[in-house]
């Protein structure tokens, strides 16, 4: 069947009433078209009293149109990443009610409750029980999709099923080649052009760069999110579940520390964006704080599960052992380090920046939180292996970004 694009209101709520049963045929549903994303259509369908989210790929970048084609197989691939993390970690995805392979759409629930966790830091709300929940959530992402758990074959059919090529690429390029070169897609603060001539230059940042790159690229270690930002994280703290995973389109099997090192990176963003953010600096300085203390909860919850996930469910004999576990999640962090120090560059000086830094009005004060970012990003893509705990190394990166 060939593909439509919804081309009006009454074409979402026709799908919507073919695929569910939700609205019981009411005849006053509203669609409000609220994807704020760049990639996709977003629609809100609503009765008064009830209501869903229909995602729609095109077959091209949304915000660009027909001049960048991409491959509309990543819907299904969003689709299937989100029924993994149903059954991976219960409660922490949206609902999918209907994935329809025809018309490139998911039918999911609507957590318009929730607020993106981006918004809620640059707030600076408290959010009891946030970071420990995530900690469990990749920490389940990670061992349900890794060789502690998975058969042979399992493992090889994830491989298969999430292939994600189109994706991929954009990745490797934003990620791993644009902010490392003087490249036409970057977003160069002015005050920062001399900073960014020398990063481009410096070749002991580009081979540890380079290393990280080909464990992208090679290493099918875990089902990845492939964009685990603070914008695909939505939370609400006195939810059962206080956290909401979505838009998984980038998912793709690849090396554990990506998801982690990217989250850590935008908790990373948004300290170094307190630096200077308005309000009084007592308050801000007690914000960086409690993003350290988080980072640090973050990290325990994730290994805490992890361990305990190991311990009742590995069946491989030689996987079983604790000394294993604990060596595979040393190398976790170590990568998780490298790629949320990749993360914080190209947020920086890359072609897509986050709130965090970019709600800074003045140039120059916003030249400097991004210097404490690209200070951060080169400590931790350099001397990822050298540190001996998460606690030292947010100690770390709190000498570089806290208020002054
Ligand atoms: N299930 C949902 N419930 C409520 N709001 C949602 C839901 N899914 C998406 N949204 C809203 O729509 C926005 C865009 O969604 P999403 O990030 O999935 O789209 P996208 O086009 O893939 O974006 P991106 O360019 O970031 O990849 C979200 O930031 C959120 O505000
Ligand atoms: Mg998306």
């Amino acid at each position: 069947m060939s593909f439509k694009q919804f081309s009006s209101d009454q074409d979402v709520i026709d799908f919507v009433q073919t695929h569910t049963a939700v609205f019981n045929n009411s005849p006053d549903l509203t669609v409000t078209e609220i994807g704020d994303g760049n990639i996709n259509f977003v629609y809100r369908v609503d009765d008064g009293a009830q209501s869903l989210i229909v995602k729609q790929a095109l077959p091209y970048i949304r915000v660009i149109g027909e001049a960048w084609p991409l491959s509309q197989d990543r819907i299904r691939i969003e689709a299937k990443a989100l029924k993994q993390s149903e059954e991976s970690c219960p409660g922490s995805v949206p609902e999918v009610y209907h994935y329809d392979a025809a018309s490139c759409a998911i039918i999911m629930a609507d957590i318009g409750q929730y607020q993106s966790l981006r918004q809620a830091l640059i707030e600076r709300q408290s959010l009891p029980g946030v970071a420990e929940e995530l900690g469990a959530y990749v920490a389940k992402s990670l061992f349900y999709s890794s060789d502690f758990y998975l058969s042979s074959k399992a493992k090889k059919s994830i491989v298969q099923d999430f292939i994600n090529p189109d994706l991929c690429q954009i990745s490797e390029e934003v990620y791993f080649w644009d902010p490392f070169c003087d490249h036409e897609r970057n977003n160069v603060n002015t005050p920062l052009a001399a900073r960014a001539s020398e990063w481009w230059q410096d070749a002991e940042l580009k081979q540890a760069v380079a290393r990280l790159k080909m464990k992208f690229q090679n290493q099918a270690q875990v089902l990845l999110h492939g964009d685990l930002h603070t914008g695909s994280v939505f939370v609400d703290p006195s939810a059962e579940h206080k956290v909401k995973v979505i838009d998984p389109e980038f998912a793709f099997v690849g090396p554990a520390g990506f998801d982690l090192g990217v989250l850590i990176a935008n908790y990373l963003l948004n300290l170094a964006g307190q630096s200077r953010a308005a309000g009084e600096p007592e308050e801000r300085h007690a914000y960086q704080q409690v993003l350290l203390s988080d980072v640090n909860s973050l990290w325990q919850s994730l290994t805490e599960s992890f361990r305990r996930l190991a311990a009742e469910h590995t069946q491989d004999p030689c996987l079983q052992s604790s000394d294993i576990v604990d060596a595979w999640l040393s190398e976790l962090l170590t990568d998780s380090l490298g790629f949320a120090g990749v993360e914080m560059t190209r947020r920086t000086l890359g072609v897509a920046h986050v709130a965090d830094v970019e709600q800074i009005e003045d140039e120059a004060a916003r030249a400097e939180a991004q210097t404490m970012c690209l200070d951060m990003a080169d400590l931790l893509i350099k001397h990822a292996g050298q540190f001996s705990g998460m606690p030292v190394i947010t100690a770390a990166v709190g000498e570089l970004s806290f208020c002054r």
